[in-house]
């Protein structure tokens, strides 16, 4: 603008936003004497405005849950003050599927009057806090939440990270927002409750960071195979805590919201989102990623970069506690189209992450199909082997 014919003129914005939040691990949340809620939500001085929603899976579950609530509620009253009684939405996949749920839960934030100060307080499995979270992320553009996971893989994983989202146009999580948790909570009584199927699912998230980030981590997944398997409590929280941290720890150093193509913490899982779209609910999360990492372990050992004996050992340990790999809707995917698909969910660039042994990995960019549809018949020639195990362990099949 000064005459010399350039009509360019440039203004730099910038800012740098921190975020911290805590993770607390506790067991019996609302009886009365635990301080670890109150002491998370009466910081400000005045009691926090909570709005309680839950997971109908979790209140069949434990239906005496809401009165609880209210009973700590009126126990705390200088660190919360409920909006009003627990509102118990559908949890579970299909609740994820569409926006239905986010206008819900909108109408719900409207009528009960919340406010940017409130707290969104969500008692849920993974797929439910994704929906609650997005719906606390887009209502005034961001309402506190605080995630209490219910479920293993949503105390060791989706629970304590900053995705929230729901699935559209078929796509898993096409819809969503990277915002940070206020806080989360981890009560292992909700465990109690979950079924035994679900309490296994969130072990693949365990075993797909023991082998990409942590060999020691790996070492006592694989020594407590046995415990984990039968799902001894002592081990199984082991087991969320170390995953939490690894999860939050990954998501502090890198990339949190994503912005690269590198997603290490995606491992296994471009096979798995295909199985768990071709499933259709059929399937769970964890199981879909259970097969999916066996397959990239595979094919991580065709191309040489883990030994056969690691890729056997990854391989042993997803069978000992339990998951049938060889699911017959691997044998149904288009490969190709799972790995274009992952391709355009990561940018453009296709970048995997396979292990190059125990504890570390690697971004490929280029995968040879014909070696890869190799990889999976040899997955599901295993079939017959894992049915005879089913058999004689009474499993349940995964994926149909
Ligand atoms: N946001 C993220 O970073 C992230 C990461 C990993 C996975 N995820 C998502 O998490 C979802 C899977 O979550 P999930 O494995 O927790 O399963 P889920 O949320 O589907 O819950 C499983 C079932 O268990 C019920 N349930 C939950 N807690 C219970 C309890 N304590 N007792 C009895 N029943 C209970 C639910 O109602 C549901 O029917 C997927 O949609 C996946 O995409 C998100
Ligand atoms: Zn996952």
């Amino acid at each position: 603008m000064d005459g010399t014919g350039d009509e360019t003129l440039r203004l730099w914005q910038e800012f740098t936003v921190s975020y911290r939040y805590p993770v607390v691990f506790t067991r019996q949340a609302f009886s009365p004497g635990n301080r670890a809620l109150a002491d998370l939500l009466g910081n400000a001085g005045t009691p926090a405005a909570v709005f309680p929603v839950a997971d109908a899976g979790v209140m069949a579950a434990d239906p005496a849950l809401a009165e609880r609530l209210g009973a700590y509620a009126s126990r705390h009253p200088g660190s919360l003050r409920l909006l009003a009684p627990v509102q118990v939405l559908p949890g579970g996949e299909k609740s994820k599927d569409g926006p239905g749920q986010v206008e819900r839960l909108h109408r719900l934030f409207l009528k009960h009057r919340l406010c940017r100060h409130s707290v969104v307080l969500a008692m849920g499995g993974g797929a439910f806090l994704d929906v609650v979270g997005y719906a606390a992320s887009t209502a005034h553009r961001g309402i506190r939440l605080l995630r209490m996971p219910t479920t293993t893989l949503s105390q060791n994983d989706a629970g304590v990270g900053v995705k929230n989202g729901y699935n559209s146009f078929g796509r898993k999580n096409w819809v969503g927002t990277f915002v940070p948790p206020f806080a989360v909570l981890n009560d292992f009584q909700f465990l109690g409750t979950l079924p035994e199927r679900h309490l296994r699912s969130g072990m693949a998230e365990a075993v797909k960071v023991a082998v990409i980030k942590d060999a020691d981590f790996f070492r006592f997944l694989f020594a407590q195979r046995a415990r984990l398997a039968t799902f001894c409590r002592a081990e199984v929280e082991e087991m969320v805590v170390r995953c939490a941290g690894i999860h939050l720890a990954h998501i502090a150093a890198g990339d949190p919201f994503e912005s690269g193509s590198a997603r290490p913490l995606d491992f296994g899982h471009w096979a798995a989102h295909a199985i768990e779209d071709w499933c259709q609910g059929d399937i769970l999360h964890g199981e879909a990623v259970a097969a999916g990492i066996a397959l990239d372990c595979l094919y991580a050992a065709e191309i040489g970069l883990v030994s056969p004996p690691v890729m056997e050992r990854v391989i042993a340990l997803l069978r000992d506690l339990g998951f049938l790999l060889a699911v017959p809707a691997l044998r149904c995917i288009d490969l190709q189209e799972a790995l274009d698909r992952f391709r355009q969910h990561l940018g453009g660039r296709l970048a995997v992450t396979l292990p190059t042994g125990i504890g570390s990995s690697r971004e490929v960019d280029r995968i040879d199909l014909p070696l890869l549809q190799r990889c999976r018949e040899r997955l599901m020639l295993s079939r017959r082997e894992e049915d005879d195990e089913e058999s004689s362990h009474g499993r349940r099949t995964a994926g149909t």
